[in-house]
């Protein structure tokens, strides 16, 4: 039996490397340049993958509660956890297992409906909510002071069940089943530890991390990521996104915060082009700046129309979350489009789900939405329904490293 098992060498596939002979050679944007054709992004490094990695095109995110009250059943679901993501983002089964060779009468480890698949450049991305940092598992003396419950800000209609979490885990791959069956795997071996929370599909990614992707668009129909910090730039990376000189276990971590914000597409779809192009600040067909000709041009913030107004009206989106107006504060968006069916009116539950990731909540996230919350013109046609934040740790080491050692050891 191959003890390194990988799913297409058995299925028919082309055939992925195998796991030790996946060779370390990635670009800033965390694609591994060797194993490009079979689309692994590298699981060790400095920072985890997933957060600057070029933004794969689906989503499946998972928030859990930890049910079980013991540190030792915590510690090592935490390192079978990493043991299986490094697996299945190298392309192989969830676990060690062959399916040719279990038993008739055995249950198969690996649910199966990746046997076939890519990885697709599957990333696989852990943070720990503020809630397991209360006395449960002695790890309240190390709780990041910025990781605190956000606040509730203007206009939240939050749904308690889809908000929080202790734990969370953000799959992003090209293939939507590869992401939902490396969630599923997950979730299944930590069962008696950890339940679900809540969780969020995702499609088309609403955002781009490298300049190599083109801006996709959100269900507004307007580009989006135009202004986003791209991997290609590591200083604003490190002054924005990387926790650093904390001498903590968050040193090369960062924070993650997701808001799931529900469309109202079918009052957007009523109004006129103007008035949806004053709402964002830009021209829907090019994505560029009202008043200029290109996506990339700078937005013209000081400049007026004649005795109209500013160009880019003072509650356009984009204005209001621009750096220009925030005191250089930046962030790194990771957003996806959803739909979730239909309400009980007839509507598409529908619209963005916002993933902002930094360094610091305090001055790069919470004022910005306070911001957007209180005067965005967006707010017409949106409504926030849940809000979490997660801290996430460095990125692994080695093979030998798993998710949450530096806290573990922080609190031994
Ligand atoms: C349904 C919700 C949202 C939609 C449809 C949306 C859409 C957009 C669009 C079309 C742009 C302009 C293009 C670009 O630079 O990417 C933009 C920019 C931006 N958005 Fe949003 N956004 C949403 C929510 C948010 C939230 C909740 C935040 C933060 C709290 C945020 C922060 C930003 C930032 C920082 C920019 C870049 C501004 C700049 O520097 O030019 N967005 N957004």
């Amino acid at each position: 039996m191959s003890r390194s098992f990988s799913r297409r060498a058995l299925f028919g596939g082309a055939g992925l490397l195998a796991a030790g002979t996946v060779t370390a050679c990635s670009d800033s944007s965390g694609r591994d340049g060797v194993t490009a054709a079979a689309a692994i992004v590298k699981f060790n490094g400095p920072h985890q993958a997933g957060i600057v990695t070029a933004q794969q095109d689906r989503l499946h995110f998972a928030a859990f509660n930890v049910v079980s009250k013991d540190r030792t059943e915590l510690e090592e679901l935490l390192r079978t956890w990493t043991a299986m993501a490094r697996r299945m983002t190298r392309g192989q089964t969830a676990v060690d297992e062959d399916i040719s060779e279990v038993g008739q009468h055995s249950v198969p480890q690996d649910t199966g409906e990746a046997y076939d698949l890519e990885p697709a450049n599957l990333t696989l991305t852990i943070g720990f909510g503020p809630s397991l940092f209360d006395e449960r598992f002695g790890f309240a003396s190390a709780r990041p002071a910025e990781l605190e419950d956000l606040p509730k800000f203007a206009g939240d209609q939050l749904i308690g069940k889809l908000c929080g979490g202790d734990i969370a885990i953000q799959a992003c791959s090209d293939n939507p089943q590869v992401a939902v069956h490396a969630i599923r795997n997950l979730a299944r071996a930590g069962r008696g530890v950890v339940e679900y929370k809540w969780s969020q599909l995702g499609f088309g990614h609403a955002s781009t991390t490298t300049r190599e992707q083109q801006t996709p668009r959100n269900l507004f129909g307007f580009k989006d990521g135009t202004n986003n910090i791209k991997a290609e730039d590591t200083d604003l990376a490190d002054e924005h996104i990387w926790v650093s000189g904390t001498n903590s276990w968050l040193d090369g971590g960062t924070f993650l915060i997701t808001r799931r914000i529900r469309m109202l597409l079918e009052n957007w779809d009523r109004q006129v082009l103007s008035d949806q192009e004053e709402t964002f600040g830009r021209v829907k067909s090019s994505g560029a700046p009202l008043g200029r000709e290109n996506e990339f041009d700078e937005l013209p913030l000081d400049e007026y129309v004649g005795t109209s107004g500013p160009v880019i009206p003072l509650t356009a989106h984009a204005r209001l979350a621009s750096h220009q107006e925030n005191g250089g504060a930046r962030m790194l968006r990771r957003a996806y489009n959803f739909t979730d069916g239909i309400d009980d009116f007839g509507h598409m539950d529908a619209g963005l789900f916002f993933i902002a990731i930094v360094n610091s909540p305090a001055e790069r996230f919470i004022p910005i939405q306070k911001k957007l919350a209180k005067s965005d013109k967006m707010n017409e046609y949106v409504r926030y329904e849940s809000s979490a934040i997660f801290a996430c740790p460095p990125g692994l080491a080695d093979d030998n490293d798993w998710w949450g050692r530096g806290l573990f050891e922080a609190t031994a």
